[in-house]
């Protein structure tokens, strides 16, 4: 049986993997979080209990702690979720960014080489590549694609790339990365685009739209990002890259009317503001490799998707006004504030 330290399991993606894995496989799951604004264990109070499962509050950039979790729960593998995660606070401020997804990266590659893990899964993302043409649909980021970054936070996650290709590299660590493209679903905390127009709309408040609304990203429901990363972690080639993707373009423009659509609300709640600086106007991602390697497919089409995602944030309206209130309401004046036009 393995043992998996899955960092940032209180996060969105990072507590559905945790679910993933324990209704899909035999393994013992510790998740190791320092709970920031962006952690929430009531992510996970229907599993919390599960006998695989144990919760571990902690920073990744704490090596003495790191290392003695592996060593006390003698841990096999990582999987690292744990980031900071949203653009616009890495145009805010940038040195959280800096901190946990480049210095805390390398406290646990450092961990895993002394300790001698089998495996170290780091979970990236396709803004590592930058940004696409809008008007060339035939292009899109394959592995191969070069390292271009325009954001802080895509500039961290690059670096933490470049450090576990290095470990691989110099100190034959095991290291797996999986890009992956936009993820939608239950528990996305609501600063990100899907749940945040979900979230305003039900409120009957506008809608902030950045720029033209043009800008375009491949969506993928959660679930699969989850049964991709377990596809890397159980027959990915060591040393390699995988791209995680949806195959499923949209503009954001469309994203929101497609919300308001379903939601019964109207179309003049949207409000076109400011556009976020440096904006990556199109990602799109080929997973034509992990598809063909690993046999990995998406369970879910869009359409099915985005149903169920509206549907969990209505029943779940308890669970977003409570994440969205404290700290929340401060980083929304300042981010948005200076956007109305
Ligand atoms: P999230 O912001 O929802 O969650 C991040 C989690 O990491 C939180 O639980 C937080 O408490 C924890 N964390 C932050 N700093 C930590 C530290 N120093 N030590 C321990 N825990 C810490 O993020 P998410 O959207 O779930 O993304 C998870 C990972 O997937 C990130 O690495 C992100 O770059 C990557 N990713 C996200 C997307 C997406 O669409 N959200 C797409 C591709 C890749
Ligand atoms: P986001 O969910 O922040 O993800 P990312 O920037 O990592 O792709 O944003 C998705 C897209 O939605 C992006 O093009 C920015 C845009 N956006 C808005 O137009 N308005 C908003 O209020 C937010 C948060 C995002």
């Amino acid at each position: 049986m393995k043992n998996i330290l899955v960092t940032g399991g209180a996060g969105f993606i990072g507590s559905n993997f945790v679910r993933y894995m324990l209704q899909n496989f035999d393994y013992r799951i510790f998740n190791f979080d320092k709970l920031t604004y962006a952690g929430n264990l009531e992510n996970l109070t229907d599993i919390e209990n599960h006998s695989n499962y144990k919760f571990i509050k902690g920073d990744i950039c704490d090596k003495e702690f790191v290392e003695s979790t592996i060593k006390e729960n003698k841990i096999d593998t990582i999987v690292n979720f744990a980031a900071e995660s949203h653009v616009d606070r890495s145009i805010l401020g940038s040195r959280e960014f800096v901190v946990t997804n480049v210095l805390g990266t390398q406290v646990l590659l450092d961990a895993a080489k002394n300790l001698g893990l089998e495996k170290y899964l780091q979970v990236s993302t396709d803004e590592v590549y930058g940004s696409l043409p809008e008007d060339k649909k035939e292009i899109k980021f394959t592995e191969l694609t070069p390292l271009t970054t325009n954001s802080p936070y895509s500039a961290s996650k690059a670096s933490a790339d470049l450090l576990c290709n290095a470990y691989h590299h110099t100190h034959r660590l095991p290291v797996l990365i999986t890009r992956c493209s936009n993820n939608y679903g239950p528990y996305q905390f609501p600063e990100k685009l899907i749940p945040l127009m979900i979230a305003k709309a039900t409120d009957g408040e506008k809608l902030p739209v950045y720029g033209d609304g043009r800008n375009v990203r491949d969506w993928l429901y959660v679930e699969d990002h989850c049964s991709g990363i377990a596809a890397v972690l159980e027959k990915g080639k060591i040393g390699e890259v995988y791209n995680i993707g949806g195959n499923n373009e949209w503009y954001n423009i469309d994203i929101v009317k497609l919300i308001l659509e379903k939601l019964g609300k109207d179309e003049s709640q949207i409000q076109f503001v400011k556009d976020r600086p440096g904006h990556d106007r199109r990602y799109a991602i080929d997973s034509s490799k992990i598809m063909r390697e690993l046999g990995w497919a998406p369970k879910y089409q869009f359409p099915e998707g985005i149903d169920m995602t509206i549907k969990w944030y209505m029943e779940n309206e308890k669970w977003w006004r409570e994440v969205m209130s404290g700290e929340y309401m401060k980083y929304f004046e300042k981010n948005y504030s200076s956007k109305i036009k």
